[in-house]
């Protein structure tokens, strides 16, 4: 059993009249990518800000480590690494200087500061671009730096408050890669997005988020079964015979099975019926499948029946 690295209970904060974080509890153990999922304004920085001891709480608990966290704990904050939601990085100073700042506020210094800001202008894609200023960056050059500043004192966990937003597509695929091998290595990682897509791609474990509660967490398998437990699968054939149709509504675990032009639709009980079963059943009535593909419900399809809305604003 892996350790808690952070565990929340009903943590709650008001800002005047809004509830943004609403009873919060949240178990997140060493060695996960865990997955803070939520549209804009679903309390995920607040859960952050929290979890680093920026902002009082007006009630709950905080364990990091295994130790109660008041905000104040400076030997558990240094265990910890932040790269915020909010662009963190000085424009004036060079990639270098800034995270040679950075790794100076973790109490670097000489030849190890050295080795870590390379590490991290590595790990960044930044080491060419050691000497320039941010203000000549793209805006993915910059969300690279503000990652490399989060994790400059390897932090064996890093909390990563949508660090995709607004960048260009190699750049997030880079912010990606780095998570993972992050993860390989040993961090434990907390990941907050509003992207259905990375989340799912990224995340052992998700909470989901919706104005202040968690209203789901698990694994993205879990929580898919939640809300369904049909799967749909489309086939595409040369063509079809009403026998191939009969066959396949037959076979256990298919609920539904209809034909549309050189498609084969078929809801079925999730993980109970195999594709190659169908193709052998329409093979054997004489139809050639071109291709075949099982829509699993998503995260958005979770999200969607637990609140009525859609994730996508
Ligand atoms: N400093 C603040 N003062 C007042 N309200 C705030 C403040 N920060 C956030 N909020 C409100 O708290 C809620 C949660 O915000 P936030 O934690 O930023 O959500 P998210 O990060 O999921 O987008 C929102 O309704 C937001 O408007
Ligand atoms: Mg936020």
């Amino acid at each position: 059993m892996n350790e808690t690295v952070v565990e929340t209970k009903n943590l709650v904060k008001r800002y005047r009249d809004v509830v943004a974080v609403d009873n919060a509890s949240l178990s997140i153990r060493s060695g996960e990518v865990f997955g803070l999922l939520g549209p804009n304004g679903a309390g995920k920085t607040t859960t952050i800000l929290a979890l680093l001891g920026l902002l009082p709480v007006d009630s709950g608990e905080i364990d990091l480590f295994g130790k109660r966290f008041t905000g104040r704990e400076l030997a558990l904050k240094g265990r910890i690494g932040v790269v915020p939601q909010e662009l963190a990085i000085f424009e004036e100073l060079t990639a270098e200087e800034n995270l040679r700042f950075f790794g100076g506020l973790y109490g670097i210094r000489g030849r190890l500061l050295a080795e870590r800001v390379d590490e991290a202008l590595e790990i960044a894609g930044l080491t060419e671009r050691r000497k320039k200023r941010p203000r000549t960056f793209s805006g993915g050059m910059k969300r690279r730096l503000n990652a490399a500043a989060g994790l400059i004192h390897r932090p064996e966990l890093l909390i990563m408050d949508e660090p995709t937003v607004g960048i260009d597509p190699q750049s997030r695929n880079h912010i990606l890669d780095v998570v993972r091998s992050l993860n390989a290595a040993g961090t434990t990682i907390i990941y907050t997005s509003h992207y259905m897509e990375e989340v799912s791609a990224l995340c052992n474990t998700i909470a989901i988020m919706d104005h202040g509660r968690v209203i789901a967490s698990g694994t993205e398998d879990d929580l898919v079964s939640i809300v369904e437990r049909d799967e749909r699968i489309v086939l595409s054939v040369s063509h079809v015979y009403p026998a191939v149709l009969e066959a396949m509504s037959k076979l256990p675990g298919v609920r539904e099975c209809e034909q549309r032009d050189h498609r084969i639709e078929l809801t079925a009980e999730r993980g109970q019926v195999s594709l190659s079963r169908l193709i052998e059943r329409a093979n054997a009535n004489g139809c050639e499948v071109t291709s075949a593909n099982v829509e699993r419900p998503s995260l958005e399809s979770v999200f969607l029946t637990l609140t009525g809305r859609s994730l996508r604003d």
